[in-house]
């Protein structure tokens, strides 16, 4: 069993505090036509309670499937999730989670897609009771208001563009009430102006109640605005390559954006992949 260091933040009786996700040397490969495709090797990361993580890396090199083994999804061949120091590697409905497809069902409304998640932790034992109905729809429409849908509570996925769809899937993690959120590259179909608007939003409600969080992005600069810290992985068969701190005070101001430390990580990670990127080249 792993032991955690113990947490010194809490005057003189230490006690120890397991992270909320550790990630602890995954193995995971695909079989496909008698050919076998390793995705993760070993990869091991931790999400300490109430920090928010991104990850970097390149594309197809396994972080969405990382996100199903840690979803419970999938079972990796080999290695360990914990949360809370608790093992539950290959179980279901311990995090909120969102696709990098937003995943709605067409035959829901919009404001029944964004009540989901939180009906389906209710039907299981993982989690506390969640809000009566006429309560959970009253703020599921009070939120779509804020990410701009107002007047779409209604309407059904296929009436709304793909960024909508990635809100109101995003709106579905946010509500659902597990305390682990898994984020999979939730703004990549918004143009620059919503996805700045989305960030700032997200880091408003986060710094509030500071869930922990796990984020998938290709966007350096949005993982450097948003983290507590950065994993950098490499190629596929994925592993840790890098891990960035990120040093900036909260509430985290947009500025910090054009500050020398800031430049300086963003220029580094993107030489990091770049390299990478040759690395894949070559091979
Ligand atoms: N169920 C599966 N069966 C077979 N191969 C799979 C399966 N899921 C993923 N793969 C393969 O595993 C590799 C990693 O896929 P994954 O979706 O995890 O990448 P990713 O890092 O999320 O990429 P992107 O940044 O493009 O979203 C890819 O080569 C993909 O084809
Ligand atoms: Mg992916």
């Amino acid at each position: 069993m792993k032991r955690y260091p113990k947490d010194k933040t809490n005057g003189p009786v230490s006690i120890s505090v397991p992270p909320a996700l550790d990630i602890v040397n995954l193995h995971v490969s695909f079989k496909e036509r008698r050919q076998k495709l390793s995705v993760l090797n070993g990869l091991s990361l931790t999400v300490e309670k109430g920090e928010f993580v991104a990850i970097v890396g390149p594309s197809g090199c396994g972080k969405s499937t990382l996100f199903h083994i840690i979803g419970g999804l999938l079972k990796p061949q080999d290695g360990q999730v914990l949360m809370n120091g608790k093992q539950v590697t290959g179980q279901r409905g311990h995090i909120s989670y969102m696709p990098q497809q937003p995943a709605l069902f067409p035959w829901r409304t919009i404001e029944d897609n964004v009540l989901l998640a939180g009906e389906i932790a209710s039907a299981t034992a993982f989690t506390a009771p969640v809000a009566p109905r006429a309560e959970a729809l009253a703020e599921a429409r009070q939120w779509l208001g804020s990410v701009g849908l107002a007047g779409f509570e209604r309407a059904y996925p296929h009436q709304l563009s793909g960024g909508m769809q990635q809100r109101v899937a995003f709106l579905r993690a946010l509500l659902s009430p597990q305390e682990l959120m898994l984020l999979d590259e939730p703004f990549s179909a918004l143009d620059a102006l919503t996805r700045s608007d989305m960030q700032r939003w997200l880091l408003d409600i986060w710094e509030q109640n500071r869930r922990s969080v796990l984020f998938i992005t290709h966007n350096i600069e949005e993982a450097l605005l948003l983290a507590d810290r950065v994993y950098v992985l490499s190629n596929r068969p994925a592993a840790v390559l890098h891990e960035v701190h990120v040093p900036f005070d909260r509430p985290r101001r947009d500025e910090i954006t054009e500050e020398p430390a800031f430049l300086e990580r963003k220029r580094q990670i993107a030489q990091w992949m770049k390299e990478e990127q040759q690395k894949a080249r070559l091979s």
